[in-house]
Order: structure tokens, then sequence, then C-alpha cells
């Protein structure tokens, strides 16, 4: 339990606010301790704060009490979160009524994805948003660190706080404000001390309490917003410019194949243009963030009458790289005589991400279904999933052994390990030695010189 709690954060005068953050009395709760909700729980709690997290997976909560580390690919909030808890400071909970009515500010960093087909599902903000209705203390201040659509705090998820109204209202007695999560998994330390955090509130007041608190938390700048939705707005025009900026280079990409152009050669010139913003083409966009990003957007184009043409485009470009990246192996399985049939193919890295363990959304689920469909026998090996499964396949333990007697490589992921991999181990080691180098990573003169057939998206084909 936290017992912290000074009731009324609202009513505070500033003095008094000024000096509950700096002495460390206020309680924090952070509902959904995951990538971003965790890191951001330690943060808390090691600038003093007690705080507790929320989350209704059991084993997640039993690893944090335990002062078992769980987010191994983001290694520099290790010794943070053992300082956390073996301080007090941070512990955590599966029980919503003792996280919730005992805290004087809420942080929801619950996921927001999208359901099969595109639609963003805030079903796990609309659970906590109807329990918060019941749990949360009058005068309590709630901070939405979800990305959700511009409007969704506004219309959907204060209603439901406040329920009738009698005993929750903003403007009265209820504190809501927004500042969408911008860090990158793998670089989220980081990204919290130089990134600017958004900041969006229901009303003034409510904007100088987060103000006050996140300045105390986090060395980043803040960046006050007009309101809620212009915070939201901000956070997905940044991630869906990403999504845009990637789909026009892939589109490139695959052109610049057909004219014998090297787009690294093109983008390495284009960034010396002082207003040029280098994007990489590859296998796909994937993460928790971009793709479902741009569909959010796309949700609340309801508002044109559905028409944000630039942005499903985008989607469709990006969505179209992964078999993009089958008709590369299919090409250079060609010149090697082999059909990708009868061909077993490595897949290299199912991370969305180089140097994370995350594969959600990944290209790699939908490379290695159509080469299931093709019937090609598939070998997965990434670095953070050794010997575990994926996509029904169990992964391999080593590069070697996925490499070993196969037909065909496909880097999907720039994980570290597959920067510098020799293309003569390949050639060594494959029984035929072709590759899809997806990122941009492989040498084409090296690999020519060692023997290897090679595709890359958006490289110039260079024959044996
Ligand atoms: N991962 C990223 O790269 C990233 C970056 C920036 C922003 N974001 C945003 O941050 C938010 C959180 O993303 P994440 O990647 O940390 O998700 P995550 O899946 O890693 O963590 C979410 C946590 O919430 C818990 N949870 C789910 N439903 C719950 C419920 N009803 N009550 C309590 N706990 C519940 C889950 O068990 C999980 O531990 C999302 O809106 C996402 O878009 C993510």
């Amino acid at each position: 339990m936290n017992n912290n709690k000074i009731r009324n954060i609202l009513t505070l005068e500033e003095k008094d606010l000024k000096e509950l953050v700096r002495t460390g009395n206020i309680s924090v709760c952070v509902v959904g301790v995951g990538r971003i909700g965790l890191p951001t729980a330690i943060s808390f709690a090691n600038s003093g704060f007690s705080t507790i997290g929320y989350d209704i997976n059991a084993n997640l909560v039993h690893m944090i009490n335990s002062d078992d580390y769980p987010l191994k690919d983001e290694p520099d909030f290790d010794e943070m979160f053992h300082k956390a808890v073996q301080n007090k400071k941070l512990h955590a909970t599966i029980d919503d009524k003792d996280a919730i009515t005992n805290s004087d500010v809420i942080i929801l960093s619950l996921p927001t994805p999208m359901d099969k087909n595109n639609i963003p599902d805030y079903s796990a903000i609309i659970s906590v948003g109807k329990k918060l209705n019941q749990l949360l203390e009058q005068n309590s201040l709630v901070i939405v660190e979800s990305t959700v659509e511009p409007g969704f705090i506004e219309n959907e998820l204060i209603p439901l706080i406040e329920g009738n109204g009698e005993r929750l209202k903003v403007g009265r007695n209820l504190g809501v404000a927004a500042c969408p999560e911008t860090a990158n998994p793998g670089q989220i330390l980081r990204d919290f001390s130089v990134v600017p955090r958004l900041v969006g509130a229901i009303d003034k007041r409510t904007l100088k309490i987060v103000e006050e608190v996140y300045r105390h938390v986090f060395k980043a700048e803040i960046i006050s917003l007009p309101d809620c939705k212009t915070a939201n707005a901000s956070k997905l025009t940044a991630n869906v410019f990403r999504d845009v900026n990637i789909a026009f280079v892939n589109e490139l990409a695959i052109l610049f194949e057909k004219l014998g152009i090297d787009i690294l050669t093109v983008l390495k010139a284009c960034d010396q243009k002082y207003n040029f913003e280098v994007h990489y083409p590859g296998a796909g966009v994937g993460g928790p963030c971009l793709p479902v990003n741009s569909y959010q957007l796309l949700n609340s184009g309801k508002f044109l009458n559905g028409k944000l043409k630039l942005v499903k485009a985008a989607r469709e470009i990006n969505e179209h790289m992964p078999h993009h990246v089958i008709e590369l192996l299919v090409d250079a399985l060609n010149e090697a005589k082999k059909s990708v049939n009868d061909s077993t193919i490595a897949i290299l890295g199912i991370s969305y991400k180089p140097n994370v363990k995350d594969s959600q959304l990944s290209p790699a689920e939908y490379i290695v279904k159509e080469l299931l469909d093709l019937k090609a026998r598939v070998k997965i090996y990434d670095p953070f999933f050794k010997g575990e499964e994926a996509y029904s396949l169990k992964t391999e333990n080593s590069l070697i052994d996925a490499i070993s007697g196969s037909d065909g490589a496909i880097l999907v992921t720039a994980h570290k390990e597959f920067c510098d991999i020799p293309p003569s181990l390949l050639v060594e080691k494959m029984r035929t030695p072709v590759m899809v180098d997806s990122r941009g990573v492989v040498d084409t003169a090296w690999a020519k010189k060692a023997g290897l057939v090679l595709r890359g998206v958006g490289r110039e084909v260079i024959r044996k």
C-alpha cells in the first residue's frame, strides 16, 4: 500500500505542492508496468515518490516484488530498479483498489493496440476508466501516458471516470492530463532525459501540477500544450511523420532496384542538405507504435469522411514490403537455380527493431507465413528469442545453427550480431549462399567477392 497519500493534490496551494514534490511526499500509481510503465514507475520511485505499480499480470507483479528485473533488453534501468525496490519506494500489486485509492497521481501506461481489422483497441483504458469511476478519490490526478487519438480523453475517458458526475467532475474535483510517452525501447533512459515531454491538461490548475511533478522526475524539457487533444495529436503527428516518410523511401527503394541505383548512396547524398531528414527503407514497419499510430490517425479521419489519403497510402506501401522481401528472395534463388518451395530459409531477426526483444507486428511474421505458404522450410534465429517459440516454430540457438545447410537467409532485423556477419561465413555454412539484406547492413562488394548471391531492399543488384 502507498502510505504517503496526501489527499486533495488538486487543491494544494502552489508553495505546498512544491514542498511536497521536493520532499517526495506524493504517492504515485502507475497502471500497467510494462515496457513503458515500469521505467516510468522506476523514475518516479527514484525521485523520492512512493510508487505502486498496478498490473493485471500477476507474474510480472511477482517479479517486481521479488526484485527480479523484467526488462532485460532495457539494461540502463536495471540498477535503478533494484534501488527503487530495495529502498521500498517501488512495489507492485494486482489489487486495483489498494493501488488507486491510496495514490494522489494515477498514471495510465496501458496498452493501446489495434484489433485484427486495424481498429484501435482501447479496451484496457476503458476498463480502467470504469474502475477509476469507482475507486478514485476526489481531488486526485489522472495522467494518460498511453497513446490515444486526439479527443479520446475528452470524449470517452473523462465521461467514464465521471460517471453521473455526482462524485467526480473535471473542473471541480478531478484532474485529467495527457502526457503521451514518446520514448524509444532500447534507449528509454536516454529519451527520458532528452526528449521533451508533451503535456496537455483539462484545465490550467491540473497542467501546473503535472508540470511541477514531471519537472521533478524528468530532466527533459516540458512542452505545455493547450489541452489533452493537442498533446495526443502532437505525439501521433511525430510518429506518423516517420511512417509516411519510411513509406516514401520504401516506394523509391523498389523503383531504384529496377533502375540499378543504390538507395543508401542516394540517401547519404540527400542528407547533406540542411532540410532533408533521412529515413531508411526496409522489410516493413512494425512495433507497438508506428503502424498503430497511423491507424489511430486514420480512425480519427472519420471526422473527414475517412479521407486521410497520404497516411492510408503509406500504410499500404509499408505493409507491402514483407512481400517485396520475398520477391527479392525468389529472384536471388533463381540466380542460384533454386526454387523457394524446396528450400530452407533462415530468418535472421524477428524483433521489429534492432537490439530489443519485441516482435509485436514485426514484418518477420508476414515473411515467415508467406514462406510457409510457398512450402519453404523456415528456421528462425534471433539473439533475443533463442530457443523460444515464434510463429509456432522453435527458434534456433545460434546464427551458425540457423545458416548451416540453409538455401537462403533473410536479414529482417539489424541486431548488432547481424551487422558484421562475414559473407564468407555464409558462403561456407549455407547449402546455397543466398541472402536478402532488408536493412542495408551487408557490404555489397564484399558479398560479391565472397560469392554470396545478395539482394537488398533498394540495393543495386550485383550479379555474380
Ligand atoms: N513500447 C513502446 O515502444 C512505446 C513507446 C511509446 C509509447 N508507447 C505507448 O505506451 C503505452 C503502453 O505501451 P507498452 O509498450 O508499455 O505496453 P506493454 O504491453 O509493454 O505494457 C502494458 C502493461 O499493462 C498491463 N495491463 C493490460 N491491461 C491492463 C489492465 N486492464 N489493468 C492493469 N494493467 C493492465 C499489461 O499486463 C502490461 O504489463 C501504449 O499506449 C503504447 O502505445 C509504447
